[in-house]
């Protein structure tokens, strides 16, 4: 009786069948193998898509059955959803490309081919990068020119009319907005990309759609069955019990959690904005019918999916809502069925929440990759107080992670930076984390005397003092103040600090992601206040236009360090991250850090096979000074070269470091 399944504890939450349920499993599979068989007639499949499809099947089969048995076993058609589920993920095996299966197949056997030192990556929006699809197909050899080799496009799909949160108020997963074009320019798109070697990373926008979205509009229209998509409540009775355990996201749209819906004079769950409402994962026919767009979008050649706002999937009363146990299932429970029906794609987590809980999203059952927020927050608490003591600290027990798996370590993306590191960690070392967050904020919104950033406060919460900050990496590492006061050091600082951190992102251990702008230095951009779709909303300031014009500056005939500060931050970059493709020792994730007893210095040790690189980076302006023989035991040799400034170092003296100066020092 599958009421009586006994379950087996398992770690991270993960799947791992016990017998009881497996021969559940067992059993459903083979009352379920005459409806596929059935299928596979009806759409006169071939044997040996079918045989490679079962095959996949039989293996992942026990851990989706479990973890769809924990999530919905106890509704009564749970086996109708099963039967559903089952169907949907043989139709997208049967309608997937060609070119994506032999992709598929390839990929199986190298699941880590992400942790190659080759792969470096970027993120744009099409409007503002290149207007449309059509013309960011002609940009390929620009991307190609940097060194990029994978593409995260923004959301691009039809999303609501006026405020779309950046494309994450999505009213139509099956259809591109029409100001970029079409699903086929985007097949085109992905070709073309693939083609060059650029593997495409799009979103998979699925804790909420946007208010106008089919199933909103059935469950504003009073249709029951779409109603129960949604979280919606008639009066305030269970909001307001929930609301005494949420956070809240976006409190300078709106107080609270709910938005109070005229039409239906009902309630709606709205974590982010009030037009985005959350989806009710706990309705079985939610999740198959998202498991069916997943399938459309991988299917226009998405090598990784971004999965978007994963702590919020899943919510229970009297909890935060955010990293539930059951967040993980629901996630592993998509993963299983990329597995059988996309193999070749990856799953990419977007947890912008504690240290702790960023982890446990990252695993080849859940998301290979994840985006790396404590890294980036404590890169930027580093550069303010010129020290590494927290960064170290962290570093020292939460870089690793579980083989074929992997972090994306990024400065600036489309969002704000919220400081996100362990109060304990910070309590280690004697940094009190509430006074050390608001001195961040003071330091970045430029109001802490001596700051040279110029950020701009997003989400101020008066009640809770909390604060989070936007700004393009140029501005907040000082080259806005600089140019304003026309001072050339300040200038000149700047750009250090923003190659210090590019430089650290490209060598720390997994795939370097640039926000694309960062090449050009590009400022803030204050003009989004005149839209008034975009005025509400500060992150936009950190989204600038791209200017082709800038790319007349790559003059070849000055001197690499010549010429305009774009021009010098663009050659730097681009000779940084052919650097890092050339240097076997940054491939994978083995970092292990140095002592050299400076606080102002970090330094890790980086090794693949035999192949090893020493990483020295100083967050003071001041020069600093590393000791020889520290650097001689760590590198295990007595000459190095820097593979930034082509220099030749000795082990018999000290080393010194220039303010903000990077090394990347390999044995000759
Ligand atoms: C993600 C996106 C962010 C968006 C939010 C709601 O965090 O990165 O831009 O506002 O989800 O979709
Ligand atoms: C919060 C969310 C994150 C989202 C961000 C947008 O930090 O945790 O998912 O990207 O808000 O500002």
């Amino acid at each position: 009786m599958i009421g009586s399944i006994q379950h087996r504890a398992t770690t991270n939450g993960r799947a791992g069948a016990s017998d009881g349920v497996r021969f559940e499993a067992e059993l459903s599979l083979k009352r379920l193998m005459p409806r596929l068989q059935q299928h596979w007639e009806d759409a006169q499949v071939d044997e040996t898509l079918r045989h490679e499809f079962e095959v996949r099947l039989n293996e992942h089969w026990s851990d989706l059955f479990e973890l769809l048995f924990d999530l919905y076993g106890t509704r009564y058609d749970f086996f109708y959803h099963l039967e559903q589920i089952l169907l949907t993920t043989a139709d997208a095996w049967i309608h997937r490309p060609e070119s994506l299966r032999r992709l598929d197949r390839h990929r199986v056997l190298e699941p880590d081919w992400f942790a190659s030192q080759k792969v470096v990556g970027g993120a744009l929006y099409v409007d503002l990068f290149s207007e449309n699809l059509g013309k960011l197909r002609e940009s390929i050899d620009y991307f190609k020119q940097l060194g990029l080799t994978y593409l995260h496009l923004m959301p691009l799909f039809a999303v609501r009319p006026g405020d779309n949160d950046g494309g994450y108020a999505i009213s139509n997963y099956r259809s591109v907005d029409p100001r970029l074009g079409t699903i086929d320019d985007l097949r085109l798109l992905a070709d073309a990309l693939r083609e060059a070697g650029i593997t495409l990373v799009l979103d998979f926008v699925f804790n909420h759609t946007s208010d106008d979205h089919q199933w909103a509009q059935q469950a504003q229209a009073g249709d029951r069955e779409y109603q129960q998509f949604y979280y919606i409540f008639p009066d305030r009775t269970l909001p307001d019990q929930y609301e005494q355990t949420l956070r809240e996201i976006f409190p300078t749209v709106r107080r609270g959690n709910f938005t109070w819906h005229d039409g239906m004079r009902q309630w709606v769950w709205t974590t982010f904005n009030s037009f985005q409402w959350d989806l009710n994962y706990s309705n079985p026919a939610v999740f198959r019918a998202m498991a069916e767009e997943m399938f459309f979008i991988a299917d226009t050649g998405v090598d990784i999916l971004r999965l978007d706002a994963v702590a919020f999937i899943w919510k229970e009363m009297g909890t935060s809502c955010e990293n539930l146990p059951k967040a993980h299932k629901l996630i592993q429970a998509f993963n299983r069925l990329a597995r059988i029906a996309t193999p070749g794609m990856v799953f990419k987590s977007e947890a912008i929440v504690h240290p702790d809980d960023v982890v446990r999203y990252i695993s080849p059952e859940e998301c290979q990759i994840s985006y790396n927020p404590t890294l980036m927050a404590l890169l930027w608490e580093s550069l303010a107080t010129r020290e590494c003591r927290l960064l170290v600290k962290s570093l020292s027990h939460r870089h690793r992670l579980p083989p074929d798996t992997a972090w994306v370590n990024y400065l600036r993306c489309h969002d704000d930076i919220g400081w996100t590191f362990d109060d304990a960690d910070a309590a280690q070392i004697g940094i009190n984390a509430y006074d050390h967050r608001q001195f961040l904020n003071r330091f970045y919104t430029g109001q802490f005397k001596g700051s040279f950033a110029r950020g701009v406060p997003f989400q101020e919460n008066l009640d809770t003092g909390d604060m989070r900050i936007a700004g393009t990496l140029a501005s907040l590492a000082g080259l806005e103040k600089a140019i304003e006061e026309d001072d050339e050091e300040g200038k000149d600082l700047a750009i250090k600090r923003m190659l210090l951190l590019q430089g650290i992102t490209l060598s720390i251990g997994g795939i370097p992601l640039i926000y694309l702008g960062e090449e050009w230095a590009m400022l803030n951009d204050y003009e989004f206040v005149k839209d008034p779709a975009k005025a509400g909303d500060t992150r936009w300031v950190h989204r600038p236009k791209m200017q082709w014009e800038f790319l007349a500056e790559l003059d070849d005939s000055l001197e690499a360090s010549g010429g305009s500060i774009r021009r010098r931050v663009f050659l730097s970059l681009q000779r940084m991250i052919a650097a890092r493709k050339s240097l076997r020792a940054l491939a994978g994730q083995a970092m292990e850090l140095v002592n050299v007893n400076n606080t102002h210095v970090l330094s890790f040790v980086r090794h693949c096979d035999s192949h090893r690189l020493i990483v020295l980076a100083n967050f003071s302006e001041q020069p600093q000074t590393v000791s020889g023989n520290l650097l001689r035991t760590a590198g295990i040799g007595r000459f190095f070269e820097d593979a930034i400034s082509g220099q030749t170092i000795g082990t018999s003296h000290d080393i010194h470091l220039d303010g903000y100066q990077l090394m990347w020092l390999k044995r000759v």
